[in-house]
This record gives structure tokens, C-alpha cells and sequence, in this order.
């Protein structure tokens, strides 16, 4: 596939401003995000407006700090809004900006939103919202240190009033930096383009009222309609830029690369380039931010544009769903070259810095095993955040295996060779490669079926990604409990032991074709775990085999037998109770694969208690607490929960 190519003019003048300007900060940190209440009028178009609004604002944002578009007609129509604080160079606020439409789109359904960083400010509504400066929703944002210093709180006063009277008649931007020593204070004064110098007076007038409220404390950041203002005792301010020229400068060398002779001017930028570099090298350590964007501007091979993938999948059109797992619905989705890709659209938006989630993309996409599914790339920086996956055909091994005709399909011999490829996928993720990955979501919908039913393991790393989304991790760990071991589901406590228990519980679905979480008649059923463990007491097992095995049809049945036999014994020995006990991955693959090697006795599984709860969006439940009651519910996760004793 043709990956959009960056002019090398704009990289390199990119990276010209980035490395002239790069001691200082885009404050991306994120202050508040205000989502509007009102649904959007219809998706089917209002997605496409607000990505076309984003699109066209960044292009402004990137020549002059700010920003306005107008996408769509009537109920539909898109109005956006982002401006970067008056002290933020260019390159500063393209970061600035990047996070801030990547986290915007969180309020999505919702038809509007604006978004507060230290950096920067976006707003999107479906009405022209740009002349507003007053409403309800300004507010201050207040520090939580306390600073007695009478002195200081003088300075904070006179540095607020000076912005105020300054910013009006500049274009709306002022800062100040009052007193000396440990009294000063510095302050920021920003009003939005749109709105005439009276009313960004007002705007300031209010904010600073408002923000003073917030002494003694040592900061404080007022979050008005049309300006933002804050006061801190620590120098959060960019440095003025040392000449006031050489953002105008790099404009002109744009527009007269793009316009005359290329090639001589590529040669100057490149010359003022590396002189820059060395008179900067000289002067400065480090260059971490500049040097996390030159690497995603280089190595783009992971990013997918995402009307690239929209259009793939025909706009996520419901006939190309393949399925739903716990981080989001997958559909399939063919590029214009044919090649044909599953593409995951997450169920909600990282809330991660958009860098932060593409280098976890980047590290997940480098492992690379026969038995994990390829992780393609992403569309990271989007309205919604979208994982792509190569395609398998054969979908996943649970449509076959609790599926009394399909299961057919999958002779013992099949289903073995699913269950040691699977094994050495989860060997591969545990001990081979230079970061652990411990999967956590271990089930029969993850592992995928290749065009030769051999078994790719899913979603993989996708858990490390969404560590510190907990209500997500929650979403996902419910559509799995059968598969928990009791050390996860009662303290969180996580290691490989819990993809090994996991593991176990899949053996044991795949030999009997029955699924652990699924009590269909009774609610007094036990768990599959607990009635093979109780069967291999009673020297029973056989009783369980799945019909489907079709035993009957292999001329060597001993042996065969005593395969099962074994896969259920190192089902059992997988999902003891006590997690030291269970075997490592490796070992567990051994105990498979080497035939003769006595296996010791299982001790007993967790005990599952009989009496089953179903779990529902108003359940008060003291394990899973859920923080998005309707997630569930959407995702349709009604199972019973069986509690450790
Ligand atoms: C949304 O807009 C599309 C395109 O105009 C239209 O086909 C669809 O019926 C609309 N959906 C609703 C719910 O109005
Ligand atoms: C951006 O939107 C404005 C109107 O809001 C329009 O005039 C302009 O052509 C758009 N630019 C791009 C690059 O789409
Ligand atoms: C904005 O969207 C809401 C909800 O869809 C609708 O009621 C309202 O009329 C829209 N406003 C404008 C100006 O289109
Ligand atoms: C103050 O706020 C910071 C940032 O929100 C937080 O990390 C810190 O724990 C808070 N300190 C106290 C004493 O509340
Ligand atoms: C403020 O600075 C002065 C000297 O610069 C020092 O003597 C004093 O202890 C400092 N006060 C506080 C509260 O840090
Ligand atoms: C600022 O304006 C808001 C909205 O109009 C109002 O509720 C608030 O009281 C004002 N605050 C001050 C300090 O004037």
C-alpha cells in the first residue's frame, strides 16, 4: 500500500524549527475537558465533518498558532476552534494541537466539546460558537499548594492586572512576570482570535476575578469561554523566541521553496539546518520531545491515515463486523491494493498522549511470532483510534468448538496442533521477546484460525496499553471471567500464571467443546474446571470428550487416548488453585509435547461457589466495580461470576 508521503520540504523545515526551538515545552498536559450534552444529530455525517473540521485546522495551526473551520450544512454542520498560547513556537503547538484532537473526540457522541491544555485550547459545536466570551461553564481550576508568602500573592495580583490591561490591544495575548526571587509570580493572558478586543477585556476581567480566588494557592487557571489564564510561582512560560523573525522566516523559505527553485533552497534549509544543530548541540543536552517526532514523522510505515481505513471498511459498515472483543469491534476492511485487513475500531479513545499509545503500537508491532496475530499499525492520532490487524479467514477457534456442526471441522488431531501452537504463541510472549507480555484475556474468541486452522493468538499487549484505564480493563476482564484465575479476579494480582490458568481452562474447552462460563440450564451447574477435575478423580474423563473428536475414526485410539488424557491433565495442573503450582508456559508445553514424562497429580482447582450471580449495569459488585455500567450493557455481558472462597 501507498503510505502519503510528507513533503520533505515541510520535514525538513519541521525539523529546522524543532530543533531551533525545541528547549521549550507544548504544556500538553491536559487541564479539563467539557463535553457538551446534546447527542449529534447523525453520526454517518457528523464523523466525517469533524474529522474534515481537524483536518483543515491543523493545516492553520501549523502556519500561525491558530485555527477556525466550518465543515458541513445545516444540523450537521461543524464548527471548530484551536488556538495555542501566545508563547508556544510553532513546533510546540503542532504537538499541542495533535493532543488535543486526539483527545477531544472522547466526547463523541456528544455534538461538541472543548478541550483545556496548558498549551493549548480546541472547541468544537454544531453552531458558530466564535464570538462567544461568557457562559456558564467558566470556572476556575485552583492548585493545591498553599503559598502564605503575602509577597507573592501581591506579585500574582499585579501580574494579573497587568495582563488584563495589556492583552485587549496586543491580539489578545499577554504575560507578565512580577516580583523577584521566591515572590514572583508569572501569569499568561490568551483570548481566543474570534472574539473583538472589548470582549477578550471582559473575558480577562472575569477570569482574573475568578482566578484570584484561587489564593493562597500557588496556581491557578481560569477556564472561560473566551480566554484562558493562569498563575503560577513557577516559571511555566516559554521563553520569548530569541528573534521575533524566524518563524516569518521559515514561512517565507515554504512558500518560496514550494514556488521556485527547490532544490537551492533545500540546500540553504539544509545548511541553516546543520549550523543550527551545531551551535544547539552545543548549547542544550537534551531533545527528547524533537527527538519522539522525527521518529514519528520517519517512521510512518505503522501510521494508517484514517479515511484510508474508513474507507477500507466501507465506513465501518455493520455487513463487514466480524466480531466484538473486549477492547472494541472488529470489522474487515479491504485497501485499494486488495489487500484485505481486520481493523479494530477501540471502544473508546486512548486517553493516552497520542506518542505515548503510538510507541506502544510500534513495540507491539515488532513481535512477531507464527503464532500471534501481525499487528499492522494504527491509525493513532484520529478521532477514533483504530488498530489494524491482518486478516484470517477462519476467524476464532470459539465459532468451531461450541458449535456442535462446525466442531466437525476440527478432528483431534487439528485441535492439538491448535493447542501447541497456541502454547508456544503464549511461550513466545512470555520468555522470547525483549519486552514480557503477559496477555490477561486468554480465550477461545482470541485465538484466530488461520487459513490452515492453525492458531494465531489475538490481542495481544493491548492490555499494557490500557493499563491505566481501569473501568476499560474492568469492560474486558468481565467478558472473560470464566477464564480468570482466582489470584486476578479477588486481588488483581497479576504474572504469566494467569495466561497459564487461562490456558488451562482453554484445554479443557477444546477437549470437551463446552464452555466454562457458560451455566446454560441450571444455576446450580459447576464450572467446566470443576467437573473435569472431578471426572479425572473418578477416572472419567472419556465421559466428557467432545462428540466431535470423532475417536472413532483414527485407527490408533490408544494413543490417541491418552493424548486427551494428557492435554486434560495439564488442563488441571494449569488451573490449580494455588498459582505457584501451576507450570510455566514452557513447561506446560513440554508436559504436551513430551509424551513419556510423568506428569505429577493436580492438586484441586479454585472452588468455585455454586450459587452464580449475574452480573448486570446496576450490580453493586465489590470485585468488578463498573464505572461504565453502559459499556457492559452494549457489549451485551450478562455471565455468571463465580467467586473464589
Ligand atoms: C444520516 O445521514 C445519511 C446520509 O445523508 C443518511 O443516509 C441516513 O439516513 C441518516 N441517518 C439518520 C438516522 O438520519
Ligand atoms: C478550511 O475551511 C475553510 C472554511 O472554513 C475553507 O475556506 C478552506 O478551503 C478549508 N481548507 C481546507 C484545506 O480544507
Ligand atoms: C445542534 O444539535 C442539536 C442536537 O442534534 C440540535 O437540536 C440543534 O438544533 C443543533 N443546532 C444547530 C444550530 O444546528
Ligand atoms: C496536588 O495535585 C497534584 C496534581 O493534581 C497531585 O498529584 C497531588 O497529589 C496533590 N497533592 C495533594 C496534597 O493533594
Ligand atoms: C525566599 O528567598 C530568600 C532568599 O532569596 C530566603 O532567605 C527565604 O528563606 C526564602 N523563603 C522561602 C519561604 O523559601
Ligand atoms: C465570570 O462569569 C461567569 C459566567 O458569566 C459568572 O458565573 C461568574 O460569576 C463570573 N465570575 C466573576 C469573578 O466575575
Amino acid at each position: 500500500m501507498k503510505k502519503p508521503v510528507l513533503h520533505p520540504i515541510i520535514i525538513l523545515v519541521t525539523i529546522l524549527l524543532l530543533l531551533s526551538e525545541s528547549n521549550s515545552d507544548p504544556r500538553t498536559q491536559i487541564v479539563e475537558i467539557m463535553c457538551g450534552h446534546q447527542p449529534e444529530h447523525n453520526s454517518t455525517i457528523y464523523v466525517p465533518n469533524f474529522i474534515n473540521t481537524m483536518e483543515n485546522i491543523s493545516v492553520q495551526m501549523r502556519s500561525s498558532g491558530f485555527g477556525i473551520a466550518i465543515t458541513g450544512s445545516h444540523l450537521d454542520t461543524n464548527y471548530g476552534l484551536a488556538q495555542c498560547y501566545g508563547d508556544l513556537s510553532l513546533f510546540d503547538c503542532v504537538i499541542c494541537y495533535a493532543e488535543a484532537r486526539t483527545v477531544l473526540p472522547q466526547c463523541f457522541p456528544a455534538n461538541g466539546g472543548r478541550i483545556f491544555l496548558d498549551g493549548c485550547f480546541m472547541r468544537a459545536e454544531n453552531y458558530s460558537f466564535f464570538h462567544e466570551f461568557t457562559g456558564p461553564t467558566d470556572h476556575p481550576v485552583c492548585g493545591n499548594v498553599t503559598r502564605r508568602d503575602v509577597r507573592f500573592q501581591d506579585s500574582v495580583r499585579r501580574a494579573l492586572s497587568r495582563t488584563v490591561l495589556d492583552a485587549p490591544s496586543r491580539n489578545g495575548y499577554a504575560r507578565a512576570e512580577v516580583g523577584n526571587g521566591n515572590n514572583s509570580a508569572y501569569v499568561l493572558a490568551d483570548c481566543w482570535r474570534t472574539i473583538s478586543a472589548n470582549a477578550c477585556r471582559a473575558c480577562l476581567k472575569n477570569a482574573s476575578n475568578s482566578i484570584m480566588g484561587c489564593l493562597p494557592m500557588s496556581e491557578g487557571r481560569a477556564l472561560n469561554t473566551g480566554c484562558f489564564m493562569r498563575y503560577s510561582d513557577t516559571n511555566f512560560l516559554n521563553d520569548v523566541p530569541e528573534n521575533g523573525n524566524s518563524r516569518g522566516a521559515v514561512i517565507v523559505i515554504i512558500i518560496v521553496a514550494v514556488s521556485a527553485a527547490a532544490v537551492l533552497i533545500i540546500g540553504t534549509v539544509i545548511g541553516v539546518y546543520m549550523w543550527r544543530r551545531r551551535t544547539i548541540q552545543q548549547k542544550r543536552k537534551g531533545i527528547s520531545d524533537a527527538d519522539k517526532m522525527v521518529k514519528i514523522l520517519n517512521d510512518s510505515s505503522l501510521n494508517f491515515k484514517y479515511s484510508t481505513l474508513e474507507k477500507a471498511t466501507n465506513s465501518f459498515d455493520e455487513a463487514n463486523k466480524l466480531g466484538q472483543g473486549g477492547f472494541g469491534t472488529v470489522y474487515k476492511g479491504v485497501l485499494q491494493d486488495g489487500r484485505e485487513i481486520a481493523v479494530k475500531r477501540l471502544f473508546f479513545n486512548n486517553k493516552h498522549r497520542a506518542a505515548d499509545f503510538y510507541n506502544e503500537i510500534n513495540i507491539i508491532s515488532s513481535v512477531e511470532h507464527k503464532n500471534l496475530v501481525r499487528l499492522l499499525g494504527c491509525s493513532c492520532s484520529g478521532p477514533e483510534s483504530l488498530l489494524v490487524y491482518e486478516y484470517l479467514p477462519n476467524k476464532s477457534l470459539d465459532r468451531y468448538i461450541f458449535d456442535s456442526s462446525k466442531g466437525k471441522t476440527l478432528n483431534w488431531e487439528k485441535r492439538f496442533e491448535i493447542i501447541i501452537g497456541t502454547a508456544e504463541g503464549l511461550v513466545y510472549l512470555h520468555e522470547n521477546t525483549r519486552i514480557r507480555i503477559i496477555h490477561r484475556d486468554i480465550k477461545a474468541s482470541n485465538i484466530l484460525l488461520d487459513s490452515r486452522l492453525r492458531a494465531r493468538i489475538a490481542d495481544f499487549g493491548l492490555a499494557r496499553s490500557f493499563q491505566e484505564d481501569k473501568s476499560h480493563i474492568s469492560t474486558a476482564i468481565a467478558g472473560t471471567l470464566g477464564y480468570m484465575a482466582p489470584e486476578y479476579l479477588a486481588h488483581g494480582q497479576l504474572s504469566e500464571k494467569v495466561d497459564v490458568y487461562s490456558f488451562g481452562v482453554l484445554l479443557l474447552e477444546i477437549v470437551t467443546g463446552r464452555q466454562n462460563n457458560r451455566s446454560k440450564t441450571s444455576e446450580y451447574t459447576d464450572s467446566l474446571v470443576t467437573i473435569a477435575w472431578k471426572h479425572f478423580q473418578q477416572k472419567t474423563t472419556e465421559d466428557l470428550y467432545d462428540s466431535n473428536l470423532m475417536l472413532h475414526s483414527c485407527n490408533n485410539n490408544m494413543s490417541v487416548k491418552s493424548e486427551i488424557l494428557r492435554v486434560v491433565h495439564v488442563g488441571l495442573l494449569c488451573t490449580q488453585e494455588i498459582s505457584s503450582l501451576r507450570p510455566s508456559m514452557s513447561k506446560a508445553l513440554q508436559m504436551l509435547v513430551k509424551k513419556d514424562e510423568q506428569l505429577p497429580a493436580p492438586t484441586s482447582p479454585p472452588f468455585m461457589d455454586e450459587k452464580t450471580m449475574e452480573l448486570n449495569d446496576t450490580s453493586d459488585n465489590p470485585i468488578l466495580p463498573f464505572q461504565h455500567g453502559d459499556d457492559a450493557s452494549n457489549a451485551g455481558i450478562s455471565h455468571s461470576i463465580f467467586y473464589p472462597r
